[in-house]
């Protein structure tokens, strides 16, 4: 089973900023405003000294008694965890109640992946309609503490909406960056909603992300894409939410899609800290999805991990040029976190793989018939379970948690054109006819016409039978 990772609980008393490079380590204060070392550029950690307030099992009673309060901040599953968080008891938060997401069995999904059971972790069902929220919450009350005026972010559209929502509740000025005609239209519709300004980029979200580094070195803008380390200790809470919800007791397997790669690395550092103060036993293995299509991370991952794990995170990941897939949310060839990622997937002893877009397609669709919507990113999750499964990775009878990220109104044309038979890839290769681009609906349900007449409506319920 999983061993412990490089301890994450250090013996200082403050919490701070750390580099993760093994041969820098710098510390730095919380308030000074940096993205990645100062010193290396290497990426940057926030190390939380332990609770003060008592062993693993106080903290779990004081965690459950907080679902009865009517406190702001209990009423966060964010925040009903401050005791794991970078913030002083006064902290100016900024909340919208987020977290607080089930946990769903999903038979019919658990049957299509060869699984005994399934359990869905919907985080679909925060305020904006993705996980994105659990570390905006954190990210927008840091730039209240720091006094800074203006965010900003590059998003597929996710971040976008949720960076959007917290800053017009915060009264603070935000800017995002979107790839241009990439992001979809739900996602687009929130952001413009909530007052943001919108910067329509010509290029691909890599190239915001490029140019939003740029400007985050002016120190009166503050970025808060996942490279921001204040956001993933918000992300990270989703461990200790997931965990209470399976009575302490980790899961064999935790699987996420992977597109940035800030999700799966949070949710690495949630468990390696609860496992380190003794919440549970052992580790979830943590596994990583992408799109075959921006697939950098899964590329590296089969380069090395048969050969030498140990060189998984620390050799260069080859960022994919020009990535395709139509899910968007994930379109991202360069992922900013791919070091933290590794590392996690290292210490768990998972995998990252990559699905096809029909795989993608089918997933959705089969999450879809246990009555519960996310958007095409997310469903790489069942996708990839299906082949762990069929493949022996996954053994039929080991319990299994895929994590969903976004709801399924975020993008509802790719649904609409799955069940019409009319969804194709976006991979414009010369030698492909659109034949061979058509995504078939394997489990398409399209609609029926039908005459205005209650004999005909009854023919069909009939035929239905
Ligand atoms: N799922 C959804 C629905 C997303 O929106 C994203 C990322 C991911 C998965 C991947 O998570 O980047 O942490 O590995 N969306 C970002 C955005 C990039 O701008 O909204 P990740």
């Amino acid at each position: 089973m999983a061993e412990a990772s490089t301890s994450q609980i250090p013996e200082t008393e403050l919490a701070i900023q750390r580099c993760i490079e093994a041969e820098c380590g710098e510390g730095f204060p919380l308030h000074q405003q940096i993205y990645v070392c100062p010193t290396c550029g290497g990426l940057l950690e926030i190390i939380v000294p332990p609770p003060k307030s008592g062993t693993a099992s106080d903290l779990r009673e004081v965690w459950q008694a907080r679902l009865a309060s009517k406190d702001a901040r209990d009423r966060s599953g964010v925040w009903r965890f401050r005791e794991l968080l970078p913030f002083a008891n006064d902290a100016p938060l900024v909340t919208l109640a987020e977290g607080n997401t089930p946990l769903y069995d999903a038979p019919h999904s658990a049957r299509y992946c060869g699984l005994d059971e399934l359990k869905v972790k919907h985080l679909g069902l925060n305020p904006t309609g993705s996980f994105k929220d659990t570390g905006m919450t954190t990210a927008v009350t840091q730039a209240l503490i720091l006094g800074v005026r203006t965010l900003v972010c590059a998003s597929t559209g996710n971040t976008a909406a949720s960076l959007a929502t917290y800053a017009a509740r915060a009264g603070l000025r935000c800017a995002i960056l979107v790839p241009r005609g990439q992001v979809s239209l739900a996602k687009l519709a929130q952001t413009l909603d909530y007052g943001a300004t919108v910067l329509e980029v010509e290029g691909n979200f890599d190239d915001a992300m490029r140019v939003i580094r740029e400007l985050s070195e002016d120190r009166s803008i503050y970025l808060v894409n996942s490279i921001n380390p204040f956001r993933l200790e918000g992300q990270k809470t989703v461990a200790a939410e997931l965990l209470s919800q399976c009575d302490w007791q980790a899961p064999d397997h935790v699987i996420v899609p992977g597109g940035n790669l800030g999700n799966s690395s949070a949710l690495g550092k949630g468990f390696a800290e609860l496992f380190a103060l003794g919440f549970i036993e052992q580790l979830p293995r943590l596994s990583v999805v992408q799109a075959e299509g921006a697939a950098p991370f899964a590329h590296l991952f089969a380069d090395h991990k048969q050969e030498s794990p140990e060189s998984f995170a620390r050799d260069a990941l080859t960022a994919v040029k020009h990535p395709q897939t139509l899910a968007s949310a994930i379109k991202i060839g360069a992922p900013v976190s791919w070091q933290k990622s590794a590392r996690a997937v290292q210490d768990t002893d998972g995998w990252v793989l990559s699905v096809s877009e029909q795989e993608i397609a089918d997933a959705k669709a089969m999450i879809g018939r246990d009555g519960i919507g996310c958007e095409p990113a997310s469903a790489t999750t069942v996708a990839g379970i299906k082949k762990m499964v069929s493949d022996g990775r996954i053994r039929s009878d080991e319990s299994v948690v895929a994590v969903l990220t976004g709801h399924l109104l975020k993008d509802t044309e790719y649904v609409i054109r799955y069940h019409q038979e009319n969804l194709f890839t976006n991979n414009r290769a010369p030698h492909l006819s659109k034949e061979e681009r058509r995504i078939h609906g394997n489990f398409s349900n399209s609609p029926i016409r039908v005459a205005a007449s209650r004999s005909a409506i009854l023919r069909h319920l009939e035929d239905d039978k």
